[in-house]
């Protein structure tokens, strides 16, 4: 069942009802300012960092849910209610939520008004832009008035939580005609505040919620819209909020728009105050005046637009497969965008509170992005690499306002630094720009430790080569990919992290995950060696990648597919002799990937197996059989219900491998069904079982074991997102930057005839169009000549390459 539609030529979703399974958000901003928005209003705004200046309040765990931290209201007569449909959730004659790229239109009508709410953030400014449109549909004259209301956050989004012994009395505010200011903690340290606007008279204001709402009442009906009279309250501690009352009157056909502004300012430390206690507002007139016609806000809609569709404009598909071009062409890319902008911090998922940066999901999300943002991705890669150690080793996480290493988490992940190579080779092949190997980058951020980032790839490299176990296999340290096999930590308190303590260091926990992963990355520094004509090191690195394939080959493979690792007493896991989790997806997706038995015929079996044990209509398990209870040499992976997360759920990241897989031995058909399978526009018909939104990926569906086999959880800031965009575009679509040119491999299942692709790759567009004739061949005619093999090469100053493909 579904509860929408995708509008593709507005590039939006529309969701057709309030009573989605779930909260359906969408992401506003693309700088600084950001702001969650749901499809009922709900959600709430931060600058820059959504624990240490959360402006507005969202309370997480709150029943009913979702309720936060904006509010509209209409008072008609007796009737009240809300054009979002919450917080009042009376009935609507017509509701709508559009969630486009970067903006959200959410539309409701009762009683023939109809208020119809733009919200988006733009590109120049620190500030969501709430465009509010009424129209009287009805034939008699309407008069009533509109409530546009935000809570504010006291700025630390966790001590606004936790510490209201003092937060209850450092509330502030001002009111100057139509704009509230919230100035909490500025008379001190902050040189920040927020503000909330309204373009036209008010007839009422209240900024001290319980003035608003009536002691112990809710935001489903507050006092001050039942009684129609705002209570012109100014907050002194307690719980400061921002509420605008606005006189409406509308002919018979009639429209009026109104713009709210919900803004963030800074001020110089010593440019603070217009008075005593009086904050200085300049910066916030600006933004306001800025915004103060409607044609200038017109002017930033149009503006972000073209922002998107130029980002977007790098890779475009056109099928005969509309779900599939809506994926490529919009919402895989927006999507990976989002990751890009929030990692892991803010979503229904992440609090926001938590996390850092973290340094292989970041490394991953950028094989997602760098096509759309080359410059960003290589600033993003110098943050990263500076957290390394000088012995290769890393922290596994950074805080971006900081961008220091996060000590209370620390290293000891050892897939990490192998992830740095691969996304720098990714950021090289698409820019050709080979001078960030020169890019002068510290260890742990210490000045005077600074070395050329390939430096910095040789220790990823040999930090492995330096750390192996009994089988000549990777040492696991606390986790690889799999945060959640933690094979050094036999934790037995509650609370403990599974992923920080390491109770004992056996020395002999093992990854052949880590194994495969080094085959491809450490490959891919020998590859840039040999291109910087140090054959020498490449030499000595490729008859490393060759022992380590041998160690796979010999320790790391179990008769039908590869193990994933060796615990601490020296037994395998994920082989066919232990009682559960006989199989896990990683190794036989990525050791395929790095080409490991391909030769002997070890690949297409692991594949088969993942056929047959791990998969499922609803996409493919992270193992089987599920653990069914707490194996303490295992850790956190036997720690969630069977069927749940990366106890055999199904791990939507690791899918796109098994996808990427199947190509890389031509198996065209199988790479797209397992593409098809969890691509949110193919389906959209199950949204009512998956129940997050049908337009982005989720970490995890629930695998068979568990109750809710086939429901979603954690959309949004997932590895899905890169990891998906790369199988399609680079894998199944076959458009792959490299350093000399653009690589064209299509694997297209029968089901897609022809194809036409463009790709704005360096400084030219490829017009590419495919026909599929199944014949597993490949042939390229570049503007009428046949050129040999897959790599168009790039010819100076051609701006265009007309390119006819037959496989
Ligand atoms: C989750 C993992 C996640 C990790 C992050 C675990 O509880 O299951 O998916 O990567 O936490 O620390
Ligand atoms: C989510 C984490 O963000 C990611 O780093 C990890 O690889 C997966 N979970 C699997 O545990």
């Amino acid at each position: 069942m579904k509860y929408g539609y995708f509008d593709d030529r507005r590039k939006e979703y529309v969701i057709q009802t309030p009573d989605t399974p779930l909260p359906w958000i969408n992401y506003l901003g693309s700088n600084q300012f950001f702001s969650l928005l749901s499809n009922t209003g709900g959600g709430y705004s931060f600058y820059r960092d959504a624990k240490l200046r959360r402006i507005t309040r969202y309370r997480y765990n709150n029943v009913p849910n979702d309720i936060g931290s904006r509010f509209f209201y209409i008072k008609d007569q007796d009737e009240i209610w809300s054009p979002c449909y919450k917080p009042v959730k009376s009935k609507l004659d017509s509701y709508s939520c559009r969630h486009g790229m970067g903006y959200s239109i959410i539309s409701g009508s009762r009683n023939s008004i109809v208020a119809s709410i733009t919200f988006f953030v733009p590109l120049e400014d620190n500030c969501e832009l709430q465009h509010v449109t009424l129209t009287n549909e009805g034939d008699s004259k309407k008069s009533f008035d509109l409530f546009g209301v935000v809570e504010w956050c006291l700025w630390n989004a966790v001590d606004d939580a936790a510490n209201y012994q003092r937060n209850l009395s450092i509330g502030e505010v001002e009111v100057e005609n139509s704009v509230i200011y919230h100035k909490s903690e500025y008379r001190e340290r902050r040189n920040h505040y927020g503000f909330y606007s309204v373009n036209a008279d008010t007839c009422g204001f209240d900024t001290n919620r319980d003035s608003f709402l009536g002691a112990d009442k809710d935001w489903s009906l507050p006092d001050r819209v039942r009684s129609g009279q705002s209570a012109d309250s100014i907050a002194s501690g307690w719980y400061p909020i921002a509420s605008h009352q606005i006189s409406i009157s509308l002919e018979p056909g009639e429209t009026k728009e109104l713009v709210f502004i919900l803004g963030y300012i800074e001020n110089e430390k010593n440019d603070k105050w217009d008075l005593p206690n009086k904050i200085n507002k300049t910066k916030a007139k600006e933004m306001i005046s800025k915004y103060e016609s409607l044609s200038s806000v017109n002017k930033a809609f149009s503006e972000l637009a073209g922002y998107w569709e130029d980002l977007l404009s790098n890779y475009q598909v056109h099928s005969a497969l509309p779900q599939l071009d809506r994926m490529v062409n919009i919402w895989n890319q927006y999507q990976c965008m989002a990751t890009f902008n929030m990692s892991r911090s803010a979503s229904y998922y992440e609090t926001g509170t938590g996390r850092g940066m973290g340094f292989r999901d970041s490394c991953q999300d950028l094989l997602g992005f760098v096509h759309m943002i080359p410059e960003q991705a290589r600033e993003r890669i110098i943050d990263i690499a500076s957290i390394q150690f000088e012995d290769g080793s890393t922290y596994h996480q950074y805080q971006p306002l900081t961008k220091q290493g996060n000590a209370d988490i620390g290293g000891g992940f050892n897939d990490d630094p192998l992830w740095l190579i691969g996304c720098t080779t990714a950021y090289i092949r698409e820019t050709g720009d080979m001078s960030i190997l020169d890019e002068m980058v510290p260890f742990n951020n210490v000045k005077g430790t600074e070395k050329p980032l390939l430096e910095h790839l040789k220790r990823s490299v040999y930090y492995t080569i330096n750390h192996k176990g009994p089988h000549n296999l990777p040492l696991i340290g606390r986790a690889d990919w799999n945060d959640c096999l933690n094979l050094n930590c036999f934790s037995e308190e509650p609370g403990e992290s599974f992923q920080t303590c390491e109770n004992i260091d056996s020395k002999k926990a093992e990854s052949i995950f880590i194994g495969a992963m080094f085959v491809k990355y450490a490959g891919e520094y020998a590859d840039l060696c040999s291109r910087l004509g140090n054959t020498e090191e490449a030499d000595y690195v490729n008859k490393e990648i060759q022992k380590m394939t041998e160690a796979i080959e010999t320790s790391g493979w179990d008769g039908s597919w590869f193990l994933r690792a060796y615990d601490s007493y020296g037994d395998p896991v994920g082989s066919h002799i232990c009682e559960e989790g006989q199989i896990y997806i990683e190794p036989q997706g990525f050791c395929v990937m790095a080409g490991i038995g391909i030769q002997n015929g070890n690949a297409k079996k692991a594949l088969d197996s993942v056929e047959e044990r791990l998969t499922t209509p609803y996409g493919i398990q992270l193992l089987n059989p599920c653990y069914t209870k707490y194996h303490i040499n295992l850790g956190e992976i036997t720690s969630y219900p069977p069927g749940y997360k990366e106890n055999g759920g199904i791990f939507c990241h690791n899918n796109p491998w098994v996808s990427i897989a199947h190509t890389v031995i031509g198996q065209r058909n199988e790479a797209f069904e397992s593409y098809k399978r969890i691509s949110p526009a193919f389906t959209e018909e199950i949204s009512d079982i998956h129940r997050t939104e049908p337009y982005v990926y989720s970490q995890m569906i629930a695998g068979r074991e568990a109750p809710n086999y086939g429901e979603a959880k954690n959309s949004w800031l997932t590895g899905t997102a890169s990891w998906s965009f790369v199988n399609v575009s680079q894998f199944i679509l076959g458009i792959r930057a490299d350093y000399d040119g653009l690589r064209i491999e299509p694997c297209l299942p029968d089901e897609l005839n022809e194809i036409t692709i463009i790709r704005e790759f360096r400084d030219a567009r490829f017009n590419i169009h495919i026909n599929n004739r199944k014949t597993g061949k490949i042939q390229i005619m570049v503007d009428g000549e046949k050129i040999k093999g897959t790599l168009i090469p790039l010819i100076e100053n051609k701006k265009l390459y007309t390119v006819e493909v037959d496989v």
